[in-house]
């Protein structure tokens, strides 16, 4: 399986909580683009895509919500919701993302920029790319 999860390296005190990455140092790609996801809901579930080239990052910046992991063999299921942990996604994998919190807020750093063209979005044919 082409992910982990990531203990973003943090410092504390007594005025909060600060946590850091950095490109190539704490995550292993150039990022070359930061998007967000907000007014997220419980009932709607996002994604049902692959990337057949990008990377990915993804941080709960606030609230929790279930991913769903599948390389073409078997699926797993991570739960993000700390902003001190991370989630990283390699290339060809196919995640769902379900059972948002109210509010729950997720930070993408991705490894390119955007375009659709290198999107799998039908599930039968990731299968095919990957078991070819
Ligand atoms: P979508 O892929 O449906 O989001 P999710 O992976 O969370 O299910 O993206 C929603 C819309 O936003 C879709 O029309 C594509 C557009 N979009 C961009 O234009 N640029 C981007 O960087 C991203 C991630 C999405």
């Amino acid at each position: 399986m082409n992910y982990k999860l990531l203990n973003i390296k943090t410092f504390g005190d007594n005025r909060g909580k600060l946590s850091v990455v950095e490109a190539l140092r704490d995550i292993p790609f150039e990022i070359k683009r930061v998007y967000w996801i907000f007014d997220t809901l419980p009932d709607e579930s996002r994604g049902f895509h692959a990337h057949k080239n990008m990377e990915q990052i993804i941080v709960a910046m606030d609230g929790a919500c279930q991913f769903v992991l599948d390389d073409g063999k078997t699926r797993e299921q991570v739960w993000l919701n700390r902003p001190d942990k991370a989630l990283y996604i390699g290339k060809n994998m196919w995640r769902e993302m379900k059972h948002f919190s109210y509010g729950c807020k997720l930070m993408i750093l991705a490894s390119d920029y955007y375009d659709e063209k290198e999107y799998i979005r039908d599930y039968n044919i990731f299968l095919k790319e990957v078991n070819k």
